[in-house]
């Protein structure tokens, strides 16, 4: 099981998920776009979610480090599938435990935890507008 474990962590490495955008443009599809002061990394990660506030996909790109990288790949799967109010709930030392992300490179995983409340927030915001918008 230890072995299955490493791998699945190299696999985010090497392999990333869900790297893309989703249309911006859809009311029900928020960006998070956050940077990293320790180092100038960048991550924007994008979420799409049904009616019910549940998130149905999830795509980044990120323009830095492996580890910011990886971590944003594992986001995304963890992040498919739950409610954004679950989703607020992801933790960097979840993303870095998983990814077994050394104390340098914990910013990189804190990046993937602004990103996914930036995108949540982004979503509540367009939410806000269209409702105030239609009323
Ligand atoms: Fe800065 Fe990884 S995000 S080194």
């Amino acid at each position: 099981a230890a072995r299955a474990y490493h791998a699945k962590v190299h696999d985010h490495f090497n392999n990333p998920r869900n790297i893309g955008s989703l249309d911006k443009n859809k009311v029900n599809v928020g960006t998070g776009m956050v940077g990293a002061p320790a180092c100038g990394d960048v991550m924007k990660l994008m979420i799409e979610v049904d009616d019910d506030g549940k998130i149905i996909d999830a795509k980044f790109k990120t323009f830095g480090c492996g580890s910011a990288i990886a971590s944003s790949s594992l986001a995304t799967e963890m992040m498919i599938g739950k409610h954004t109010t679950e989703a607020q709930k992801i933790k960097n030392t979840d993303i870095a435990t998983e990814l077994s992300l050394p104390p340098v490179k914990l910013h990189c995983s804190v990046l993937a935890e602004d990103a996914i409340k930036a995108a949540v927030r982004d979503i509540a915001n367009k939410k806000k507008a269209a409702a105030e918008a239609s009323a």
